[in-house]
Order: C-alpha cells, then structure tokens, then sequence
C-alpha cells in the first residue's frame, strides 16, 4: 500500500499495526531518527490548519527529514499546471507528499501520479490521520478498543466518516447520530457495518442523541460548519445541529466513566458547551498531542512498505 488516502484503505491488521507503531513512537519518539536523512516531505495544505500541520512537521524532523510547507498560491497548480505533472515533479523530490485540500478526487489523482506516498490530511470526505491518532488515544486511556462503543454526535462529515470506519475497523461498536440528511455516506456505513461485524462490533444510524450515548465508553463531536461548507448553510446547520450539542447533561447519559472526545478546533458553546470541552473527561487536548505519534507511524509504516492495504 503506497498511500494512505482514507481509513477504508486499511485492512484491520494495518490499523493494528499503526496503532502499535504509535505506542512504540510514544516511548521511543526518535527510534527511526535517519529514515528521511537529506530528505523532505511536501505539505500541500489549501486549507487552514493548526494541529496537522505542525504535528506533521515535528514527525518529519524527528523522522530526520525537512518539512517544506506550500500553500495553493506557492505553487503553480492555480496557474494551469496539472495535478498529475504536479504530483511526478514533487515526486522527484520529496519522500513523500501530504495534502490538505478540498475534492477527494484531487488527492486521488494526485497519489495516482504521484511516485511517492501520498497522505491525506483532510478533504471534504476524509480525514484518515485524526482517526489514527482518536483511536490511539482511545486506546491509551481505556487500556483496549474492543467492547468499547463510541458515540459521536452532529455533522456527519469528513472527522465523523473517518471515525465510523476506524472504530468499526478495530471491532469496536460505534453509534453515529445526526439529524436527518446529514448521516455519512451510505457507501461508508456499508464499510463500516460489514467491517464491525467482521471483527465483533455494531454501527448504529439514528437521529436520537440520547439513543446513541447509551453505555457508550466515548462521546465524540466536530465543528457543525467543516473548512468546505458554504457560509451561506451555517443558520440551516445551526439550526438542524443545536439539539445534538454535547453537554453535561448529555454527558451523564453515557457510561459513568465516559470521554468526551473533539478532534479541534472547537467551537464552545456551539458542538459542545465549555465545561465538557475543558471537564476532567475531557480527551480533547490528549487527542491533539497525540496527532504527533500518529502521524509519525504514519510515514514510518508508508515508507517503510509495512501497509498491506486492501486495493
Ligand atoms: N484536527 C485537525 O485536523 O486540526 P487542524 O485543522 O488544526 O489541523
Ligand atoms: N470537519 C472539520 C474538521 C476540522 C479538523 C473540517 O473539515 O473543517
């Protein structure tokens, strides 16, 4: 497996695998310090970004590499190029390519031209690298995944696909609840339904907050206005979204040890109220630091040949 484009390109026994390598990250953070000796790996980001992009960077740099970061207007893509001419001149550079941007169709052309791994680091569809590092961090507080049901709750966008198949991947149960016309993809759910079977889990589809947060060990949300949504839905999402808030008192609804989990940037008062976001559950900012690991074992096992993947 060359890329890593969405969590449905991993078998299982990957996820495992990254999982295990960002264990070994943590209590090792410089044990591969010379894979990317006299190397860089190119950061294409058209969107903005906090956490990615410098938890990118400092895997980079303790990979021994150098992260050289682009934005759209530093390139000549907007200027006719094409994405396929882009990706085989970046590949004769750069170990690898991370990229950040809108249409999944763009990252796919771009690994497909490209010689080199290509990483998504958030589209409109996906956002594979969070998923790794929630799972991680699941992982770290509870001790393991299995038997664990994971609850998110509003927008289901690219964080809440990315999360369904993971946690699905890993065997775990997971319930998603959005209000109507707003549940991921029929074609992720699918993934993800026959993939949790496989492995012991469940996934639920319901439009009830409360239904969804019974007994679940993790409650999840995202921002209700993603980096690609038009201005112009944030009163229609606003509206549609409010009753799947996340709160205290939809806190004590799930399991008495339960998590609050948020991928960043949060939106207080919105998606969850303040005193979840900054409560003693809250994983939050453990999930954020853990985006370094993740991604580290992330360009280790991609360029290292470790993946199997499933394509
Ligand atoms: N969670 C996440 O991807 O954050 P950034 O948008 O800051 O990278
Ligand atoms: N769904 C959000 C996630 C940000 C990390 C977005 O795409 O903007």
């Amino acid at each position: 497996m060359k890329d890593l484009l969405r969590v449905a390109d991993l078998t299982g026994d990957d996820l495992t695998l990254l999982l295990r390598l960002a264990t070994d990250v943590q209590n090792a953070p410089e044990s591969a310090h010379d894979l990317l000796t006299h190397r860089i790996v190119a950061m294409y980001f058209a969107k903005p970004s906090t956490r990615t992009r410098l938890s990118t960077a400092a895997a980079v740099v303790r990979l021994g590499g150098t992260p050289v970061a682009l934005g759209p207007d530093e390139l000549q893509l907007r200027r006719g190029e094409t994405i396929a001419d882009t990706a085989r001149v970046m590949g004769s550079y750069a170990a690898a390519i991370v990229i950040r941007t809108f249409a999944d169709a763009d990252v796919a052309d771009l690994a497909a031209a490209a010689p080199v791994p290509v990483i998504n680091a958030l589209t409109d569809g996906h956002h594979p690298l969070q998923s790794v590092a929630d799972l991680l961090t699941v992982q770290e507080h509870f001790g393991h995944l299995h038997g664990h049901r994971i609850a998110y709750l509003g927008d289901g966008g690219n964080v809440a696909r990315s999360l369904m198949e993971a946690a699905a991947l890993a065997g775990m149960d997971v319930a998603v609840a959005t209000p109507p016309g707003y549940a991921p993809p029929d074609e992720a759910v699918a993934f993800a339904t026959a993939e949790a079977e496989h492995g012991g889990g469940t996934v639920t589809l319901t439009h009830d907050p409360v239904e969804a947060v019974k007994n679940a060990s993790v409650v999840y949300t995202d921002v209700w206005l993603s980096m690609g949504d038009p201005e112009d839905q944030r009163e229609r999402r606003t509206k549609a979204l409010a009753p799947y808030q996340v709160n205290e008192q939809l806190m004590l609804q799930a399991r008495h040890d339960a998590v609050f989990m948020h991928c960043l940037p949060a939106h207080r008062g919105q998606e969850a109220t303040a005193d979840v976001i900054d409560g003693a559950r809250s994983l939050a900012f453990r999930q954020a630091a853990n985006r370094l690991p993740a991604t580290q074992a992330v360009l280790y096992a991609l360029l290292t040949e470790r993946l199997v993947g499933r394509r």
